[in-house]
């Protein structure tokens, strides 16, 4: 930690052009220079939720308690990390992160929630991905704060109640329709996270060029917000190819025909469709004569995992009108056709 304190400070003095005699290793000033958000006061979008979680979190300041255990849903990318880390920020509290395919058995989540402190968090992310005999240790754990330890089989079973610190559990998850009710229910608060609008994704564009001692202008910063697939992750990640590219191809400015030219070379279209996200359109327009067919029939024409579809490429062609979801199948909208038949 406090390691950590030396080299923020020796970074920013060489930014400032102080030079110190200290070299910091690289991954630690991508660590130091990350462009994430760490309060909400630096947040941008999901406004509703924003609040709901300021007014959770002043209110259980307030009466000195924990919050209630969070659930938040939505596709990759939207924040859901972020905002996970900023209610600790915001409460004071610590973070333990892990995931739900890492937790295989019960003992695995036992350790980490008897080494919570009063009022910490953990994060599970794709809690939707917890295995059924780790799911039924977080039952009492979430709701009576304690853990049921069985000793021996059969006649001679014996049960022993631990009890653990008031934590706060934040599940975070692309599918909440996979999550058990009996999970569900026993989150207090349950937001979903939107995509973001392209103003919203301009001003994050420049919140982060400037982090990255990044010239751009209003048009480089538009063009970029406008090709992010409204995930803020996109935005962040183009930023630094688009930034590679305006250094070496055009004299370090980041401007609309820079981020035109870059994003070609990506292969992410005007409408911030990836080489993935055409092909599913390709696949179903040209395979399937527009639809309606089974995700699964995707798949396997396009030999790609169901859940990436499902994930990650689905949500924002829904969103986008390109994509329709009926009872018998996907469809291609009159738009993605449109789309595909362009020169982007
Ligand atoms: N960087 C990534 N997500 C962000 C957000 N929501 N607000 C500000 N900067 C961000």
């Amino acid at each position: 930690m406090e390691n950590d304190i030396i080299s923020y400070s020796s970074v920013s003095s060489q930014k400032k052009g102080i030079v110190t005699s200290k070299k910091i290793p690289d991954d630690l000033i991508k660590d130091i220079t990350s462009l994430r958000p760490t309060s909400f006061k630096e947040y941008i979008g999901q406004n509703d939720t924003v609040e709901t979680l300021k007014i959770a979190i002043q209110a259980a300041k307030m009466r000195e308690e924990p919050l209630d255990h969070i659930l938040l849903h939505g596709p990759p990318g939207l924040g859901k990390t972020t905002v996970s880390h900023i209610i600790a920020n915001e409460m004071g509290k610590d973070l333990t992160v892990t995931s739900g395919p890492t937790l295989e058995k019960g003992g695995d989540l036992i350790g980490i929630l008897t080494n919570l402190g009063e009022g910490d968090m953990l994060f599970i992310d794709e809690i939707h991905r917890i295995p059924k005999i780790v799911e039924e240790f977080l039952y009492p754990a979430m709701e009576d704060f304690a853990v049921d330890f069985v000793f021996d089989k059969g006649i001679h079973a014996r049960s022993h109640r631990y009890r653990l610190k008031q934590f706060v559990l934040i599940g975070a998850t692309t599918r909440v329709g996979l999550l058990s009710s009996p999970l569900r229910d026993r989150f207090g608060i349950f937001r979903t996270l939107d995509f973001y609008t392209v103003e919203q994704l301009v001003i994050i564009v420049k919140r982060s060029a400037l982090i990255l001692d990044t010239p751009i202008s209003n048009d480089g910063a538009l063009e970029l917000a406008e090709r992010s697939r409204g995930t803020p992750r996109v935005t962040n990640r183009l930023l630094k190819r688009v930034r590679d590219y305006s250094q070496v191809k055009s004299h370090g400015k980041v401007t609309k025909e820079s981020v035109r030219a870059a994003l070609e070379l990506e292969g992410i279209d005007k409408l911030g469709l990836t080489s993935l996200d055409r092909n599913y359109l390709r696949t179903i327009i040209e395979f399937y004569n527009g639809g309606p067919v089974g995700i699964e029939a995707i798949a396997a024409t396009l030999q790609e995992e169901t859940d990436t579809l499902v994930d990650v490429v689905e949500p924002f062609l829904l969103k986008m009108g390109l994509v329709q979801r009926t009872s018998s199948g996907r469809k291609t909208s009159t738009m993605a056709y449109q789309h595909m038949k362009s020169k982007s």
